[in-house]
């Protein structure tokens, strides 16, 4: 694979159509955020027209293999979504786009959350990146589902520092 990685900080209206093949291709994580549709046009895409959201995409020739959601908002640095095209799995595109995106949100904590039926998936790559468990809350997205929060600790001495690539 030849993997390039593109960050995007800004809406652009002549996008829609992409926004909604990036919905499209992203919308299986349904399964664990029923409300992924509104959160993604209602809150993501209006934090990007407010340069609180990033769009971190990873290209395999000029295919798309795979996506992050970030926010860097006043409320929260957070990785929001994860997501690699099935077709695309198990060949390191989950661990680039982490590394990019703790890149871009530096500094300050950083927060993930990831669905207990999603945890083997993400469990090795969250302890490379030194997240740290922090709580474990049921019924948080799904009624009967654990919702698992992680962070990496604010770093002392660094300034929350929001890179623009
Ligand atoms: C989780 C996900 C992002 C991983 O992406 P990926 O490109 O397959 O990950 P990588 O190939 O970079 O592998 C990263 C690490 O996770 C491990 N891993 C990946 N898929 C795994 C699986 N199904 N079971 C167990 N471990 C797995 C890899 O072995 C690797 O560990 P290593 O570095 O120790 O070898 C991807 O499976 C995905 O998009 N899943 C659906 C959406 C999702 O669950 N998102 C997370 C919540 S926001």
């Amino acid at each position: 694979m030849s993997l390039v990685v593109k960050f995007c900080n800004k809406f652009d209206e002549k996008r829609a159509d992409d926004y909604d093949r990036l919905y499209e291709l992203t919308s299986s994580v349904k399964k664990n955020y029923p409300h992924y549709k509104d959160w993604f046009y209602g809150v993501f895409l209006e934090g990007l027209k407010k340069n609180e959201r990033t769009i971190v995409s990873v290209f395999n020739e000029k295919s798309l293999a795979g996506v992050a959601l970030l926010e860097h908002s006043e409320e929260e640095n957070k990785i929001n979504t994860l997501f690699v095209l099935p077709n695309c799995r198990g060949k390191g595109v989950g661990s680039l786009l982490m590394k990019e995106s703790i890149d871009v949100l530096g500094g300050s904590e950083i927060n993930i959350t990831v669905s207990g039926k999603n945890l083997f998936k993400l469990k090795g790559l969250l302890d490379a990146s030194d997240f740290k468990l922090m709580k474990i809350e049921k019924d948080f997205y799904v009624k009967g589902e654990e919702e698992y929060f992680y962070q990496i600790p604010k770093k002392p001495n660094v300034k929350r520092s929001f890179k623009i690539k």
